[in-house]
């Protein structure tokens, strides 16, 4: 982390789980938990039909709400998709795109990311954008080209002053799920990476001003050192992010000096 330069946010990806009903508990819990005063963003991503109850449940505790997905498209005939304005309308603040679940089970492509993150920020929603390798890409030595290509799709046409809005989240594919967490070497490594091919785009100064996330089998045990790294300005995390003592001590963890 870097507080001095950007923001840190731990943001949570519920994925597929949990239910509206339980979301009034499990923010009680997190903030039995929680730190007093804290010194990041914490925004919780459920799916688009729980993000109001997680905003009125959310409100005194200061939990964002975001979205997990968005069409690329504005409005119309495309049965099943939420547009940015209807999240933006319904109070959402963030939105993840081009999880590797989304590239893997629905096919999404680096030029549909960009769409997407497009046009959350028309909308006034930051984007947190999720780049990433395959095992095989690893094994391969192919790392920092891949994420170097998907991040710089990801952000093309996007200007200086929408980048300020950007979150990029490095969530290597072989570590999400798995209990496989890479290193914080590994991590801050990459991370550092991603912050260079911003730096080659955009110049010095909104590289260092971008909040760059690590994803991939965070919990309360890791959280610590990765977020000690650097280059790494907090966390996009899943399983973890559903237990509530789990997710409060991510977010204790960026206290440290
Ligand atoms: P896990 O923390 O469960 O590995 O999931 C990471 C992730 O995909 C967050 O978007």
């Amino acid at each position: 982390m870097n507080r001095k330069y950007r923001k840190t946010v731990i943001a949570g990806n519920w994925k597929m789980n949990m239910l509206a009903s339980e979301i009034k508990p499990f923010i009680e819990q997190l903030k039995e938990n929680m730190p007093k005063t804290r010194a990041c963003d914490v925004v919780l991503c459920t799916p688009a039909v729980m993000i109001p109850a997680m905003i009125k449940a959310g409100k005194e505790c200061k939990v964002a709400a975001g979205g997990q997905d968005v069409s690329k498209f504005e409005k119309g005939a495309y049965t099943g998709e939420v547009s940015a304005s209807q999240l933006a309308d319904i109070g959402a603040k963030y939105c993840i795109v081009g999880h590797s679940e989304r590239r893997q089970y629905h096919g999404e492509d680096d030029m549909l990311v960009n769409a997407k993150a497009k046009a959350l920020l028309a909308k006034g929603i930051n984007p947190i954008i999720c780049v990433g390798e395959s095992l095989e890409q690893r094994e391969m030595d192919l790392t920092m080209e891949y994420v170097a290509y998907q991040v710089k799709a990801a952000l093309n046409g996007i200007d200086a002053t929408q980048l300020r809005r950007c979150i990029i989240a490095y969530e290597p594919i072989w570590a999400i799920g798995t209990g496989k967490t890479a290193t914080a070497e590994q991590a801050q490594e990459v991370c550092e990476g991603i912050r260079a091919v911003v730096r080659k785009i955009y110049g010095a100064r909104p590289a260092r001003a971008v909040s760059i996330l690590y994803g991939g089998s965070m919990n309360a045990k890791n959280a610590y050192e990765l977020l000690a790294q650097p280059d790494i300005d907090g966390g996009l995390i899943g399983g973890a992010s559903l237990k509530p003592a789990d997710f409060a001590t991510i977010i204790a963890a960026t206290n440290q000096e």
